[in-house]
């Protein structure tokens, strides 16, 4: 078994997975390996939303794991207890016998490798996978297969059935490379070729060494975060498979299962700097699904896609529309004409679908009908009903139509660039005209009724993002943004006002910090030249982040710590602070190099 891992990338992330938090899997696969605090045992779970076998979207979260209580053997079937080791690649498991390892020998295999010269072996407990009690008897249902394979002829092989299932007890006789692989799919052939141990862990080091070596340099301050981020943003891909017709990344492999609709735009933003390719393929993975009338659904996983969902009411769900704005970033980095020919149709369809479909009183600014389609699914803006016409909103929709401009420009189509910019001026307009409150010198969402909800959040800020306000209102939202009492502090930016009666600084979107809304802020700051003040939130949210070892959903608004219900291994956290990284790296890079020329 090999000792040594000469990549720096590998030994810089040596023991930072900790697999009693998050998943050990890799590019593509749904298998991921988790740990229980406390035994030495191994459990491997399906990263899959099995919906016709488990209607409620949800279900994932709490189904038990595939397969339980896996327990390193001696040769006399006695158990191991082990002290881990974990790197992207592999995780290692010393044990009075001798060190086994783990790698993905594919997508669908893990390689167990057996320490040399002893035997040893594995026990696991596995059962059919989906089963209940009926009225007259019981359903057994088995949609994913397992096959676990010697790479040598087994010495011991016993399955005995137990409570529900079957504990799997297997040992290998004595050798130098041996390997005891486990494959789960949908589809399974008994005979599953297994190369050495020593072969499938080389393979995985390069793989892995490969995708870290191909990331762009940052200051040494970052490399540590910046490297883990990059884990994630491989660790959460999966590969095509049913409904997911693109490589693409899941939020996040045990909280959110599937695509979703910013989240891949999100995602983008980091897969731009290495594989122009999977970041735009995570904008075609969403756009697959568009409805004939233009909107684009929540979500999309293996067996289906969400366009709507019936609590806390019923009404179609999609996600704020950053689709385009996200497109051009990558066509900065990455210019390609051709494909943003391939989505400009796609994304003119989306913008129609908003303005005909979500604006009621057909006064020209669009509503959120569900909740969950603003992205900021429990925040107090929606504790007073639906629909709420909003300035997060009809931002997003200004800087969209801002972005159409810049499309049909470069595409060639001068006038009709010319009517989107005059459709961004006109939706400024019409929130200053409805939503601006000269006392409060904010933005207010309206309720049908044209009742101000009056709960103070940033997203009564988010017009600064359309670069067209008029000084005396741009002056007074940046000193909201920069008040200590509402939103400035050590942990920037909360996601309701710290002296709102509502803020909840460890309530998911009722008070903590979320590195995208930061983004979109540091993006608008830079829109209006306020530079200074965007890489003061930059820094800000390079520094949250880098204050844990993982990377998280959200943060807790007072203490930046991430709470229990945030979700580990973000994908969006990890993309934001990785193009911030970058960009906080290339600001420093270039003033030491003015300072040279000095
Ligand atoms: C949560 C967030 C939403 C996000 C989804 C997947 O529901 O509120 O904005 O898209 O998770 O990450």
């Amino acid at each position: 078994m090999q000792e040594r891992i000469d990549s720096p990338h590998l030994n810089l992330l040596r023991n930072q997975i900790d697999i009693t938090r998050v998943p050990f899997s890799d590019r593509g696969s749904r298998l991921m390996v988790r740990q229980e605090p406390g035994p030495c045992q191994l459990q491997i779970k399906l990263a899959e939303r099995l919906i016709k076998l488990q209607p409620d979207i949800d279900a994932y979260r709490m189904r038990p794991p595939f397969v339980n209580e896996l327990t390193l053997i001696d040769g006399e079937g006695e158990p191991l207890d082990f002290e881990l080791e974990t790197y992207p690649h592999e995780l290692r498991f010393q044990t009075r016998v001798g060190r086994f390892g783990l790698v993905f020998q594919d997508r669908r295999t893990l390689a167990f490798g057996l320490p040399p010269g002893v035997s040893a072996g594995l026990r696991f407990y596995v059962e059919p996978q989906f089963w209940q009690e009926t009225e007259r008897g019981g359903l057994f249902k088995s949609v994913r297969n397992l096959v676990y394979t010697g790479n040598e002829e087994l010495a011991y092989n016993q399955i005995t059935p137990n409570t529900g299932g079957y504990i799997v007890e297997c040992i290998a006789s004595a050798s130098d490379d041996g390997v005891i692989a486990l494959t789960v799919d949908e589809d399974v052939d008994l005979h599953v070729d297994v190369p050495p141990y020593s072969a499938s862990c080389q393979a995985a080091e390069m793989r892995w060494h490969k995708w870290f070596d191909g990331v762009p340099p940052v200051d040494e301050r970052y490399r540590l975060t910046y490297m883990y981020a990059w884990w994630i943003m491989a660790n959460n891909l999966i590969s095509p498979q049913g409904r997911v017709t693109y490589e693409a990344m899941t939020p996040s492999k045990t909280s959110y299962i599937g695509l979703w609709l910013w989240d891949s735009a999100m995602h983008a933003l980091a897969y731009r700097h290495v594989d122009p390719e999977l970041a735009r393929n995570q904008i075609r993975a969403m756009l697959a699904y568009q409805l004939p009338d233009g909107m684009l659904p929540d979500a999309v996983y293996d067996e289906g896609v969400i366009s709507s969902i019936d609590h806390p009411i019923m009404a179609a769900v999609t996600k704020p529309p950053i689709l385009a704005w996200m497109a051009l970033k990558l066509h900065e980095t990455a210019p390609d004409l051709d494909f943003l020919e391939e989505i400009y149709t796609s994304i003119v369809r989306w913008n129609a679908w908003w303005f005909s479909m979500n604006d009621d009183n057909l006064d020209g600014l669009v509503q959120y009908n569900h909740p969950y389609s603003s992205g900021l699914d429990d925040s107090p803006l929606w504790d007073f009903g639906m629909p709420v016409e909003s300035p997060d909103l009809n931002t997003y929709l200004c800087v969209q139509m801002g972005s159409l401009a810049v499309m049909a420009e470069a595409l060639g189509m001068p006038v009709e660039s010319k009517m989107w910019r005059r459709r961004a001026a006109a939706i400024v307009h019409r929130m200053i005209e409805h939503f601006w409150d000269e006392d409060a010198g904010l933005f207010w969402p309206l309720l049908e009724n044209k009742e101000p909800i009056r709960v103070v959040t940033p997203f009564s800020l988010y017009p600064l993002w359309t670069g067209q306000l008029p000084d005396h209102i741009r002056e007074r939202l940046k000193g909201h943004l920069t008040n200590p009492d509402e939103f400035w502090g050590e942990y920037v930016i909360p996601t309701v006002a710290r002296n709102d009666p509502r803020f909840e600084p460890g309530t998911m979107w009722r008070g903590p910090v979320w590195a995208n809304i930061n983004y979109f802020f540091i993006e608008a700051l830079h829109q209006i030249g306020e530079h200074d003040l965007a890489n003061t939130v930059r820094d800000k949210t390079l520094d949250l982040v880098m204050k844990e070892t993982g990377i998280y959903e959200y943060y807790n608004a007072e203490t930046g710590q991430p709470p229990p219900t945030a979700a580990g291994t973000f994908g969006w956290t990890a993309a934001v602070f990785i193009d911030l990284a970058i960009q906080a790296s290339q600001i420093s890079q270039a003033s030491q190099e003015d300072d040279k020329d000095e």
